[in-house]
Order: structure tokens, then C-alpha cells, then sequence
């Protein structure tokens, strides 16, 4: 069933809308911030979870969620990690919309079960959802094993679980922290990375897309775990990418600046800091997973990219030209 604040593109759109996060309507989360996010044609779920959505006089045409993708991605498969929120949402939503199969591989069920019956009426069949910590290894390659055997090949593997972590100054990360990061951010996508290389060789071609962050590459205070650890996997991204280049396996880096779960997360304990942030961006707002992230990521997955590896595409709203504020408030 289609989420009640979601527009299907068909419909007539009003010129103006509002949503509210859950358990927020009536009220802004963001007093500060007007408007924080923006969609053009249709309100994703994510979008609609978020404080302000007005429309544009610029539909969108050529759009991941529209019909003109539809077939780009015609009988290939890909595993979506974290798929089950956020920008990882948005891109399995799109891949599937693009004729793709998709494995949504993501630790919360009830959010995994939540995407399948919202994506059911629509796209059956193109979407199953697996229970996977991304920190285990055994669970990485069962994953890559399982989208194998459900669906015959593998094309395309987007690296994007994040579990989230809070601020810590960098003389109080712990040990723990630290490894923990690195679990999440690069050996997950490593083990994952390793596991699909064999088939993307028996098909002659394959797309490793990994998410990393403007946090690693401006170093944002107090998030020294995540900065590490994603710019970790950005460097083992363009080593992939020229280890992997004879094989027609193109391997890129999304550092993207999107209204996911995590960002709502961090807007809620931080509204300063969102609103500056939101006010800051060159295009006077956040972005949305489904409309403004995934169709990059749908680009990075289709044959239109076959020459294009190695590179980092910063999908922000162009946040990253002068840098974003990042002062978040320590407890
Ligand atoms: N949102 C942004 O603006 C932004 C900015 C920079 C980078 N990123 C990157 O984009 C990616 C997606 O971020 P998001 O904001 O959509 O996050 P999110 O928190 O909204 O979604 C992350 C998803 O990962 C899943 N996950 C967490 N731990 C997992 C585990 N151990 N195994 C499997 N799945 C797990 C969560 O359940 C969730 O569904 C992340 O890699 C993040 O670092 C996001």
C-alpha cells in the first residue's frame, strides 16, 4: 500500500504541500528552517517523514521514480545494504522501479518488512528483504550467496549500512568505537566487495557503488570513527577500481547530503546546526534519498557509466564547494 502522504506521479500534485514527520504534524521540527527539503514531483516516504516538502515549477521528466528509467536496469540484480531506510531506501525503490531485482540486505526487520509491503502493490516480486548484519562476515556472504541463487546473477552492490554513532571529541574515542567503524564502514563493504568479484567476472561487468561522506573528506569535528572509517573505504573504492578495471567492474563513491533517517536523527538533537546546515546549501535545501540521491546512484548502476570508475560524486545540492557548517553540540 502506498504511504498516505505519498503522491503516485501520476496524480495531479498540489503546487503546495506540508508533511510532517510521525508524531509531529500540526507543528515544524525545524522551526528555523523553511523550507528544509523540497520535492518536485513526488513525495517519497522519506520526504514525507520530513518537516517541509513544497513542490517546484520544474517537474520532473527524466527522474529515477519516473517512467522514463523504467527498463534501464531490465534483468540485472543488485544488493542494496541499509536498504531498509533512508538513502538506501530511496535507491532500492529506484533500482526496483528500474526493472532491477533487488536484495535489501539491512539489520531491522520491521523496517524491511515495512519497505516490502509499501513497494508490494507496485513492484511484487522485484524486492526481498534479508536479514543482515553487515559487520558479520559469514552474514555477507551468505548475503551475496542468497541474491546469487534467488535471482541467477549479480550485477550491481551498493554499499550503504550505516549503524549511526554518536559524537565523541577525539581524545575520548574509544577503542571500541574506532574498530567498530572500521567493521562497519569498511570491512563489511570489503567482505562484501570480495564475494561479489566472482560473479561480476562471470558476467564481464559489474558496479560496486559505496557511500561515504563529506564528514571523512572535509574532517568534521567529533566524528573521528566515521570520518576514518569512510574515508577508508574510499580509498579501497579507487583501489577496486583500478585492480578491478580489467575485469569492466566500475567501482565509485557516493558522499551524498540526503533528509534520511539518520539525518531526521541528527536535525532533532542538533536544529541548530540542521538549520544552518540547510540554510547554507547552495540550493537552499537537504535532499531528498528517493528523488535527488538515487537517481545518481541509478546512473552509477547502469551501462550509461560503464567508462566512469575511481571517482567520488558529491550529491549535496553542491554543500561540499564551500563546506558545510559542523558544529554539532557535545552532551
Ligand atoms: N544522510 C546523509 O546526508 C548522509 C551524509 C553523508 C553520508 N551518508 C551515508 O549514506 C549512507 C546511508 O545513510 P542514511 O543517512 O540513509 O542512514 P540511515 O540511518 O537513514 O539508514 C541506514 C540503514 O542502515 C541499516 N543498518 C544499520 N546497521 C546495520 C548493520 N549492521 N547491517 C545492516 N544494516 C544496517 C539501518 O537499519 C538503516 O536501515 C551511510 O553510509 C551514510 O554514512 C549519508
Amino acid at each position: 500500500m502506498l504511504h498516505p502522504d505519498v503522491h503516485k506521479v501520476s496524480e495531479n500534485r498540489p503546487t503546495e504541500i506540508e508533511h510532517f514527520p510521525a508524531g509531529m504534524r500540526g507543528k515544524s521540527a525545524f522551526p528555523s528552517v523553511h523550507p528544509i527539503v523540497r520535492t518536485d514531483d513526488v513525495a517519497s516516504i522519506a520526504t514525507a517523514q520530513s518537516a517541509f516538502v513544497y513542490s517546484s515549477p520544474w517537474p520532473l521528466q527524466g527522474n529515477a521514480i519516473n517512467g522514463a528509467n523504467m527498463g534501464i536496469l531490465e534483468g540485472r540484480v543488485a544488493i542494496v545494504t541499509g536498504g531498509a531506510a533512508g538513502i538506501g531506501r530511496g535507491i532500492t525503490e529506484a533500482y526496483a522501479r528500474a526493472g532491477a531485482s533487488v536484495l535489501m540486505a539491512d539489520i531491522d526487520v520491521a523496517a524491511g518488512d515495512e519497505v516490502i509491503d509499501y513497494l508490494a502493490a507496485e513492484l511484487q516480486g522485484r524486492v526481498s528483504f534479508m536479514q543482515v548484519d553487515v559487520t558479520d562476515k559469514a552474514q555477507v556472504h551468505a548475503m551475496v550467496a542468497q541474491a546469487v541463487s534467488q535471482f541467477g546473477r549479480l550485477d550491481i552492490l551498493v554499499n550503504n549500512a550505516w549503524r549511526g554513532s554518536g559524537f565523541a571529541r577525539l581524545e575520548e574515542q574509544t577503542d571500541e568505537n574506532m574498530r567498530g567503524a572500521f567493521d562497519m564502514a569498511l570491512m563489511a563493504a570489503f567482505w562484501a566487495m570480495q564475494a561479489s568479484l566472482p560473479e561480476f567476472r562471470r558476467l564481464g561487468a559489474g558496479r560496486v557503488i559505496n557511500l561515504c561522506s563529506l564528514n571523512g573528506v572535509n574532517a568534521h569535528m567529533y566524528s573521528a570513527d566515521y570520518n576514518a572509517g569512510k574515508e577508508a573505504l574510499r580509498t579501497l573504492t579507487r583501489t577496486a577500481a583500478r585492480e578491478w578495471a580489467e575485469y569492466q567492474v566500475c567501482c565509485n563513491v557516493i558522499c551524498p547530503g540526503a533528509a534520511s533517517d539518520a539525518y531526521q536523527r541528527f536535525a532533532r538533537s542538533n536544529p541548530e546546526n540542521a538549520a544552518a546546515m540547510a540554510n547554507a546549501n547552495p540550493m537552499g535545501r537537504i535532499g531528498d534519498p528517493l528523488t535527488d540521491i538515487a537517481p545518481v546512484a541509478l546512473f552509477l548502476a547502469s551501462d550509461d557509466s560503464r567508462y566512469l570508475t575511481g571517482n567520488t560524486l558529491f550529491v549535496d545540492g553542491g554543500a561540499h564547494i564551500n563546506g558545510v557548517h559542523w558544529a554539532p553540540k557535545l552532551p
